[in-house]
C-alpha cells in the first residue's frame, strides 16, 4: 500500500563515476581515497580487473583507498580480464590496456558477449592500437603497442566511447582531439583534469595532450540513474512528496528531471556546493502530467531512465515522441524491445516510430502478469514502479538482475513506498 506522507531518501553512490575513479586512481601517481564509491557487481568487475594488474586496492567502510602505480606501473595479468556484465568497465577497460606495453584479453559475461564493441575497437585502431574481436563482440584481444593522438568524429553519443578514448590518449605519442556528436555525460573529463590531466573542452570537442596523473581524493555524489525509480514513482503518486538528498546533477546526466518538469511535474532541485560533480537534494512533488516531445540532443542525457520516461508518458495526458532512442537497442538488453515487452505485460500500448517511441498517454496500468526482467536492471527498476501503480499485482521476475548496479533497490524502494516492508 502507498503512504502519501513526506519521505527522505538517500541514493547510493554512483556507479558511472566510480568506475572512472577507480581506474583512473589506478594509474595516477599516489594513493587515491574514494569517498563513498558505488559497490555492485558493475564496479566489482572494474576493481578485480584493476587488482589482477596489481593495483591495491583496500576498502573500509564508505571507502576505497588505491594505492596507484602511475601510467606505467600496471603488470600484464595472469590470464583473461573479466568485465562481467558491465559495458563501462569493458569499454573504459580497452582504452587502457590499448596503451599498455603488455597483451590482454578483455572478457564478459551474460549479455555483454552479445554487445557492440566495434564502436571502441574502431577508434583505438585508428590511434595504432591492435584489437581483435569476435566479429565485433567481446572478448578482445588487445596487443601491447605505441599508440598515435588522432583526431576523431565520434559516431556514436556514447560516453563510454569518448572515455575509451581519451584514456589511450594518455598513453599516446602527441595530443588527441575528440568532436562528439551529441554531447554526452563529462565525469571522465572532470576526473582527468580533478588529477592534473592536461584537457581541455569547448562544446562538443575535447583536447588532451598525454601526461601523468597525480592522486587526489574523490568524493562519489549520489546516482541519479539509482534515484531515477525513485523520481518517477514519486511523480506519479498524487499528494507524495520525496526528498532525495546528495544526488548528483550532472548536466549530463539529468534529462529526465528536465523531461518531467517538460510534462508539468512538480520538481525543485536543490545544488549543493560547488564541487568536483555537482550534486544537490532534489525534492520530488505528486502531480499529474502532460505529454512531451524529447529531441535526440537530449536522449543522452536520460539514456538510462527512458523505459521509466516513458512509464510516466503511458499516464500523461497526451501523446508522448521521444526520439533517437536507437542506441537503447545497445544496452544490457534491446531495450526498446523489452520496454515495450514489459508494457504489453502490463497492459499499456506503445509503439516505435523511425528511431523514436511513441507512447499514447491516458492509459492505466493494469498488471496482474507476471514481469519479465530480460536480466536488464533498468527494466526491473520501471517494473517496480509500475507494480506500485497497477490495478493488480505484478510480479517481477528475476529482480536479482539489480545487483548488477544497486543491490539494495528492493529493500530501500519498500522502505519509501511500502506500508510493511517484506511484505
Ligand atoms: C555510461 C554511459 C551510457 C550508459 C551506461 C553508462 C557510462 O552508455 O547507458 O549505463 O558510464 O559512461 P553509452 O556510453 O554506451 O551511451
Amino acid at each position: 500500500m502507498i503512504k502519501t506522507e513526506n519521505k527522505t531518501y538517500t541514493p547510493p553512490p554512483d556507479k558511472s563515476i566510480t568506475h572512472r575513479a577507480l581506474i583512473l586512481a589506478a594509474v595516477a601517481e599516489g594513493s587515491t581515497v574514494i569517498s563513498s564509491p558505488s559497490i555492485c557487481a558493475d564496479t566489482a568487475a572494474t576493481s578485480a580487473c584493476l587488482k589482477k594488474m596489481g593495483v591495491r586496492i583496500s576498502a573500509s567502510p564508505g571507502k576505497l583507498t588505491i594505492k596507484g602505480v602511475g601510467l606505467r606501473g600496471l603488470i600484464k595479468p595472469s590470464g583473461p580480464l573479466n568485465s562481467g556484465e558491465s559495458g563501462t568497465a569493458m569499454r573504459l577497460l580497452a582504452g587502457l590496456l590499448a596503451g599498455q606495453e603488455f597483451d590482454s584479453v578483455l572478457t564478459g559475461k551474460g549479455s555483454l558477449l552479445k554487445r557492440p564493441m566495434a564502436r571502441v575497437a574502431d577508434p583505438l585502431a585508428a590511434m595504432g592500437a591492435k584489437i581483435s574481436s569476435s566479429g565485433g563482440r567481446a572478448p578482445l584481444s588487445i596487443r601491447g603497442s605505441g599508440l598515435i593522438g588522432t583526431n576523431h568524429k565520434l559516431l556514436v553519443a556514447s560516453a563510454q566511447v569518448k572515455s575509451a578514448i581519451l584514456l589511450a590518449a594518455l598513453y599516446a605519442e602527441g595530443p588527441t582531439s575528440i568532436t562528439e556528436r551529441l554531447s554526452t555525460r563529462d565525469h571522465t573529463e572532470r576526473l582527468l583534469k580533478h588529477l592534473g590531466a592536461r584537457i581541455s573542452s569547448g562544446g562538443l570537442n575535447l583536447y588532451l595532450r598525454p601526461g601523468r596523473l597525480t592522486a587526489k581524493n574523490i568524493k562519489v555524489p549520489g546516482d541519479i540513474s539509482a534515484a531515477a525509480p525513485f523520481i518517477v514513482a514519486a511523480c506519479l503518486l498524487p499528494g507524495f512528496k520525496l526528498t532525495i538528498k546528495g544526488v548528483g546533477l550532472n548536466p549530463g546526466r539529468t534529462g529526465l528531471i528536465s523531461a518531467l518538469k517538460a510534462m508539468g511535474a512538480r520538481i525543485t532541485v536543490k545544488p549543493g556546493a560547488a564541487a568536483l560533480e555537482p550534486e544537490g537534494d532534489v525534492i520530488v512533488y505528486g502531480s499529474g502530467l502532460k505529454g512531451v516531445r524529447i529531441r535526440p540532443d537530449e536522449v543522452p542525457s536520460m539514456i538510462d531512465e527512458l523505459p521509466l520516461l516513458a512509464l510516466a508518458a503511458s499516464g500523461a495526458q497526451s501523446v508522448t515522441v521521444i526520439s533517437g532512442v536507437g542506441e537503447l537497442r545497445h544496452k544490457e538488453s534491446n531495450r526498446l524491445k523489452t520496454t515495450l515487452e514489459l508494457f504489453k505485460t502490463l497492459g499499456l500500448k506503445a509503439e516505435t516510430g523511425k528511431d523514436s517511441l511513441i507512447i499514447k498517454g491516458n492509459q492505466r496500468i493494469l498488471g496482474g502478469n507476471p514481469a519479465e526482467t530480460f536480466n536488464d536492471h533498468r527494466v526491473a527498476m520501471a517494473a517496480a514502479v509500475a507494480g506500485l501503480l497497477a490495478a493488480k499485482p505484478v510480479k517481477i521476475k528475476g529482480p536479482g538482475c539489480v545487483d548488477k548496479s544497486y543491490p539494495d533497490f528492493f529493500t530501500d524502494f519498500k522502505k519509501i513506498f511500502c506500508k510493511k516492508t517484506g511484505g
